[in-house]
């Protein structure tokens, strides 16, 4: 079975993390999410993976490159634009040609893996097998209305949702789907919508399956998603401490340090993961943070955030929580007078002052 991941889309709700960067390339617990989808298939047994990616950015396949590095085949299909999910599928049928395949959502994050998806669709004998997750906002998915424990229909983020699920994004198909994803029309913001693919398939006799998830699924869209990401991976993660830890120090919990960190006069309370050779000195690092490769924290307390490379925290007075900074950023105290805060924030960025 082959696998088809996607890598495009705007990104436009992650701003402005997604100005200079990829959503996909964003690490959750210091690895980018696109490699939690490629592991999934790697653990699935998938060898043949196809990335779709945006025509015009290379930063997918120059990040990501030949797939030696997990023992699998990745094969790159530019999309022109963002014209959707059943677009996606569409430029992508000469990869696939007529056998059934996984079509994985980069953006997703399942714990669990893909393994018993796949193995309940070959069960099912089905066309088409969903992945269905019950959340609170299902106005923000593609939702199925249950009847008699089969799936009727699917609407697209509608207005008054027929039910308490989303249709997550791991989809197992066969080659019925290229005829639906070439015979729907655009919706009207102008995208081939997978959920309208699927309505096609129930139109014309074919069959649908549905696994629930049960453990943990998320769709990395908005900003709280990523730190909630970030909490459960970090759950989830093994110790491992390979930077320095001096005397005066105290580190509890799961916590990995990575090789050329240093943690220095300060308490480390995890789960935390702590980058190569960042250094934190006289601080506090808290539960739920991943703080990547040559940051600097000094005289400062973070939890549960997000902190990309290249990052300075240093003297500042309260502490930094709930936080997702991007590379490179300074978070610094103000000296001299007058004593006051002072920004240079690029657009579309959010600060929250006490
Ligand atoms: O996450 C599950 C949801 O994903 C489903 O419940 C919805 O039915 C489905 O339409 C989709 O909704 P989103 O609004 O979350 O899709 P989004 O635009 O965020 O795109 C999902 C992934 O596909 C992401 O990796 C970006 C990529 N993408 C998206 C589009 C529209 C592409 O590569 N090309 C595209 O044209």
């Amino acid at each position: 079975m082959k696998a088809l991941i996607t890598s495009g889309g705007r990104g436009t709700r992650l701003r402005p993390l997604t100005h200079t960067q990829n959503k996909h390339l964003i690490p959750i617990a210091n690895k980018p999410i696109l490699h939690y989808a490629i592991e999934y298939c790697v653990e699935a047994g998938i060898k043949e993976i196809g990335i779709v990616y945006s025509a015009d950015s290379t930063a997918v396949p120059e990040a990501i490159g030949d797939g030696a590095h997990w023992g699998v085949h990745i094969t790159y299909i530019p999309q022109e634009a963002p014209l959707g999910l059943a677009h996606v599928v569409k430029i992508s049928q000469d990869f696939i040609r007529d056998e059934p395949f996984v079509f994985y959502l980069g953006d997703n994050m399942v714990v669990g893996g893909l393994k018993r998806f796949i193995d309940a669709f070959e069960q099912s004998n089905t066309n088409c097998h969903l992945t269905l997750a019950k959340v609170k906002d299902p106005e923000r998915f593609g939702v199925p209305e249950i009847k008699d424990g089969k799936i009727v229909r699917i609407e697209e983020k509608p207005e008054r949702p027929k039910s308490h699920f989303a249709v997550s994004g791991i989809y197992i198909y066969d080659k019925s789907i290229f005829e639906a994803v070439n015979n729907i029309r655009p919706s009207a913001r102008g995208e081939l919508e997978i959920s309208d693919a699927h309505q096609y398939l129930l139109d014309h006799g074919y069959t649908i399956s549905y696994s629930e998830i049960t453990g943990w699924w998320k769709d990395t869209g908005k900003p709280y998603d990523l730190l909630e990401a970030n909490r459960l991976i970090l759950d989830n993660m093994e110790e491992n401490i390979h930077g320095e830890v001096d005397s005066a120090s105290l580190v509890t919990g799961k916590v990995k340090i990575e090789p050329g960190a240093k943690i220095i006069n300060s308490t480390v309370r995890g789960p935390v993961i702590i980058g190569r050779n960042t250094v934190i000195e006289n601080s506090y690092i808290g539960p739920f943070t991943s703080i990547a490769n040559d940051c600097r924290i000094k005289n400062s307390e973070v939890e549960f955030s997000i902190i990309l490379e290249e990052c300075s925290i240093l003297d500042v007075d309260i502490r930094i929580e709930h936080s997702l900074l991007g590379s490179d950023v300074e978070i610094i105290k103000a000296k001299g007078r007058p004593a006051t805060h002072r920004f240079l924030i690029g657009d579309q960025s959010r600060i929250e002052l006490l």
